[in-house]
């Protein structure tokens, strides 16, 4: 009767904030019609059909997010945490953000920073206005906005489809000969992949890595004020990271890859390869690809054509496979979850 009622709970919320996202969207769309109608690119329209295989989707995700709960794979209260502080006061920031950003898309402004911002040090693919964001990744109100932007795009699935890392990530770490084990999140951005691993992996040693000070500091925040050993966070370049050969357990990596160019993506692998231990494992969950979803080609066009996301084309079409391989992972495994892809590879013993 609880559980029955404790998943009622969890299909409301969701709903909730599925409902909150499109009329966000809706919203949105409209005013910038209004405003600022030459800011609007064109898109294609998604068919009855389509919309409903969305809808499909993004159901068996919740049901698989509850049934992993369920089976103790992370606790239950999981499922209803939502940074309800950083909502109220940084949600009717959005609003103030559009028209600045609707202006740079009609005056095609992609790299736009302002001079306060330190762009020096950073690689040239990394300084983007991705998805137009308001001084790319490197401020503090950039930060701000972030979580919230991304849970109205995905319709409130953000950390559910965060969370289909866990169950192969804690499957990876069975018969791990040291405690704790040693995970490392590589691309951290805010935090809340580390947040999950951290409710349902409490006693393993968490580090996070991420290019951006202003990210890292929100996450700083999320995390250090949870029970438990704090995390380790470091500003890193994920082509070269600053740990030892063979260092952890097993390593993570949500939403990076379809921002980076196709040489960074192999870079990235092979450094992920090297600080993981013989037989560690490695995570990778970003966007779904043409090839295990070409019924949604027209939801990932339209993705790449309204959001300042250089490398995604690309990105949609490329064989993470071959490169985990070529840098030297075995046993390969893919899944597909939502609008997300998950690949589990191992290093070989
Ligand atoms: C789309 S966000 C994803 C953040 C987070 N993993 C999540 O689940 O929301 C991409 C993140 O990758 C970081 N990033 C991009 N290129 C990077 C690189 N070469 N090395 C380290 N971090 C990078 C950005 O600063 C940003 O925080």
């Amino acid at each position: 009767m609880t559980e029955t009622l404790t998943k009622l709970a969890y299909q409301t919320f969701q709903q909730g904030k599925s409902i909150f996202g499109l009329a966000h969207k809706t919203l949105g769309t409209q005013l910038q019609g209004l405003v600022a109608p030459d800011s609007r690119q064109p898109t294609e329209p998604l068919s009855p059909e389509l919309l409903a295989l969305i809808q499909q989707r993004l159901n068996q995700l919740l049901e698989t997010d509850w049934q992993e709960a369920e089976q103790g794979i992370y606790p239950v209260s999981l499922l209803f945490e939502n940074p309800w502080n950083d909502f109220l006061r940084y949600y009717p920031l959005l609003w103030v953000d559009m028209p600045q950003s609707w202006e740079r898309i009609r005056q095609k402004r992609f790299q736009d920073f302002t001079s306060e911002i330190k762009t020096a040090g950073y690689p040239s693919y990394y300084l983007q206005n991705f998805h137009h964001q308001t001084d790319g990744y490197l401020s503090d109100w950039s930060a701000n906005l972030y979580d919230i932007q991304v849970e109205i795009l995905f319709n409130g699935t953000a950390d559910a489809m965060r969370r289909r890392v866990l169950a192969p990530l804690k499957q990876g770490l069975t018969g791990a000969d040291v405690q704790p084990v040693r995970i490392l999140d590589i691309a951290c951005g805010t935090g809340r992949t580390l947040r999950q691993i951290r409710a349902a992996l409490p006693d393993a040693s968490l580090f996070g890595v991420d290019l951006s000070p202003a990210y890292l500091r929100k996450a700083n925040q999320l995390l250090s004020g949870l029970p438990g050993e704090l995390p380790q966070l470091i500003q890193a370049n994920a082509e070269e990271l600053p740990y030892l050969d063979s260092y952890f357990h097993a390593a993570t990596c949500v939403f990076l890859f379809h921002e980076l160019p196709p040489e960074v993506r192999q870079r990235v692998i092979n450094e992920s390869y090297r600080v993981l231990q013989p037989g560690g494992t490695f995570i990778i969950c970003d966007s779904i690809q043409l090839s295990d979803s070409p019924e949604l080609a027209p939801a990932m066009r339209n993705f790449a054509t309204i959001f300042h996301e250089p490398y995604y084309r690309h990105y949609t079409t490329d064989d993470l496979n071959e490169r985990l391989t070529k840098a030297g992972f075995t046993t390969v495994k893919t899944a597909v979850h939502f609008m997300s892809k998950y690949w589990v590879a191992r290093k070989p013993v």
